[in-house]
């Protein structure tokens, strides 16, 4: 347990072994926290607990700093397990004690848990006095789950915000200024990509409903990653600018390719992008090899993306399937985007993609590229001239 503030302890996990997370869904490289927060004064609050694997160590540690029938109130912000899984073993111990969350926090944590604890539903406004301090509940839905809230804690000015305003970052470092900032950023906008990106118009009003409180902010206690306590309105900056469909002068080129021939078709766009215009960012990802979750940040930083694939039984390549889902559901908002592939037969792939594309809500700049079989000269020339044109069509001026 470590203290953050006079009375307020830090008392989480740090997961340096996590790779995958939600299943396999979003990769780790950095592992990860689970932040849980104990704030001591006349009365005692916990604030989220750990994931399930980890929920008898922190019971035990939580023990060995405090008698468990001295916490008055545990605070569940948010249902899914890496928060709550803790909350199993912990109730053991402390059957009656109240917890407060809000009602789809109620209904979840039943969900998942089977368990008729003594619930304590709470909605914007409502407070728990401590003695000197309050802890005042904020309603925080689909940021990113339902039944997500924040919690700010008066006279610390400290605004426990979960999931928001985190990233998957294992440190022991606890504080974001002693962490490296460029992999700390990288893990936030990472985060925010693919988890937050669906819910870009209620992040921004969120903050803006916070803004509107009008509270001094020391620190942003989030759960997962470091504690925000040098500057910590800055990655609250960073979320408002990145809620406005965000871009930067970047064009992203994923494909997959079984002999080359799309591969191929990628590296001949590229050279085309880049004759016109020798400062976009371009990047080139095969798919089938690459992070999906890395590529999704790159997708998210880009003002046009291009997807390649081979004709197929009538189809498209599975790993360019799965990115097509993948970004179907994050609802990506003012980007352009282009599709590409070899066929040898029937030729389906090109149409299937811009299908799935404008599904995504992308803007179409073309009607897509076929070439057959292996691209030849004359082929890849056609790429260059195709990759001139969506270097032309995607200039836009930079938001200031
Ligand atoms: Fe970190 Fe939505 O759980």
């Amino acid at each position: 347990m470590k203290e953050i503030k006079k009375g307020v302890f830090w008392n989480g996990k740090v997961d340096w072994e996590i790779k995958k997370f939600h299943g396999d869904e979003y990769s780790t490289h950095r592992g990860t926290t689970y932040n849980s927060y104990l704030v001591k004064d006349k009365k005692t609050a916990l604030i989220d607990t750990v994931w399930s694997p980890f929920g008898a160590e922190f019971v035990r540690n939580l023990n060995n700093q405090i008698s468990l029938k001295n916490i008055d109130y545990v605070v569940a912000q948010h249902a899914e397990i890496d928060h709550s899984g803790g909350l199993a073993e912990l109730m053991e111990h402390i059957p009656d004690t109240p917890v407060y969350c809000t009602n789809n926090g109620l209904k979840s944590l039943k969900g998942h848990f089977h368990k008729d604890w003594n619930f304590m539903p709470v909605k914007t406004g409502d407070k728990i006095n401590l003695g000197k301090k309050e802890l005042l509940f904020i309603e925080a839905p689909m940021l990113h789950w339902p039944d997500s809230m924040f919690s700010y804690l008066t006279e610390d000015n400290i605004l426990f915000s979960n999931d928001a305003f985190g990233q998957h970052l294992a440190s022991e470092m606890l504080y974001n200024d002693l962490v490296d900032q460029a992999e700390l950023f990288q893990e936030c906008i990472k985060y925010y990509a693919n988890i937050l990106t669906p819910f870009s118009s209620l992040v921004e009003k969120k903050i803006e409903e916070f803004k509107s409180l009008n509270v001094p902010v020391d620190m942003i206690c989030s759960s997962h990653g470091v504690i925000w306590r040098d500057n910590p309105l800055q990655i609250v900056t960073k979320y408002f600018d990145w809620a406005k469909n965000y871009r930067e002068n970047q064009i992203t080129i994923v494909y997959d390719t079984m002999w080359n021939g799309t591969g191929n078709m990628a590296e001949a766009i590229a050279k085309g992008i880049k004759s016109v215009d020798d400062k976009v960012v371009v990047k080139l990802f095969n798919i089938s090899h690459a992070d999906k979750n890395d590529v999704v940040t790159e997708v998210f930083k880009s003002k046009t993306l291009l997807v390649g694939s081979p004709t197929i039984n009538r189809g498209i390549l599975s790993a360019v399937a799965g990115f097509m889902e993948q970004i179907r559901g994050l609802k990506f908002k003012e980007k352009k985007a282009a599709a590409f592939g070899t066929y040898g037969w029937s030729g389906e792939s090109v149409k299937m993609i811009n299908q799935g594309l404008e599904n995504a809500g992308f803007e179409l700049l073309e009607s897509g590229l076929k070439s057959t079989w292996n691209p030849d000269e004359k082929s890849l020339n056609e790429c260059v001239d195709f990759g001139k044109e969506i270097a032309k069509k995607s200039k836009y001026t930079q938001p200031q």
